[in-house]
């Protein structure tokens, strides 16, 4: 049996029948309700493939990415990142696990803090998980920079002095600094010109 295994593609991500509902306000005096937002959703991700969710508006593709993202916890179901069970763990165990898959989000406005420096952004997250200095955080932070195709010389700016697929490069790098092993996407281009677009989705492409 462990000999099929090793000729198997890796699962890195694994849910089965995941639902989220949450609670809304039937108002005054009415009872609780609850939004159905996600209703049994399963499926498997393989190591080094990219897997789309396409729906309309409203269908619960953002609320997927969060309970993905170990952002929100499922009301059921079971998920699995590289082949560990997420709803066991402990605090400590599951603040690890956020290290391994990351989210990029729509907007790159909401995602940035617009009063913090590009280089302290990206650096913040190695700040928080790893024991790095920070000459190190920052020789990274540059590093990454030029791999999402920024210039390095504009760490010290702010999130607004950049164009829209500068700040979506800049989302990426960051979600990219922990070296995840999985990158949940939501609408990562939506808010990008169609030229853009293009560009963005081809450094997703290059970065996996
Ligand atoms: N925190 C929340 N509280 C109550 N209802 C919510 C909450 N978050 C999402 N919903 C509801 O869950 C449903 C799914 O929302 P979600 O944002 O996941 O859709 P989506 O597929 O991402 O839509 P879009 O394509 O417009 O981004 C919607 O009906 C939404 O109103
Ligand atoms: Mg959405």
């Amino acid at each position: 049996m462990s000999e099929v295994k090793t000729v198997e593609a890796k699962t890195v991500l694994e849910a089965r029948d995941l639902t989220r509902y949450y609670p809304v306000s039937g108002g005054l005096g009415k009872e609780k309700k609850v939004v159905k937002a996600l209703n049994g959703v399963s499926f498997e991700l393989q190591a080094g493939k990219t897997l789309a969710v396409v729906g309309e508006s409203g269908c619960g593709k953002s609320t997927l990415a969060r309970q993905l993202t170990l952002i929100e916890t499922p009301t059921s179901g079971s998920l699995a990142i590289n082949g560990t069970e997420t709803a066991k763990l402990g605090s400590g165990r599951l603040k690890a696990m956020r290290t391994e898959i990351q989210m990029v989000f729509q907007n790159p406005y909401a995602s940035l803090n617009p009063r913090q420096t590009i280089a302290f952004q990206l650096m913040e997250p190695l700040a928080i998980h790893t024991k790095l200095s920070k000459k190190e955080r920052y020789e990274r932070a540059v590093e990454m920079m030029k791999t999402v195709g920024l210039r390095p010389e504009h760490s010290s700016r702010y999130p607004h002095m950049f164009s829209g697929g500068q700040r979506q490069r800049i989302a990426l790098a960051r979600a990219m600094m922990l070296n995840p092993k999985i990158v949940v996407a939501d609408e990562p281009t939506s808010a990008l010109d169609v030229s853009i677009q293009a560009q963005v989705l081809n450094l997703f492409m290059d970065l996996q």
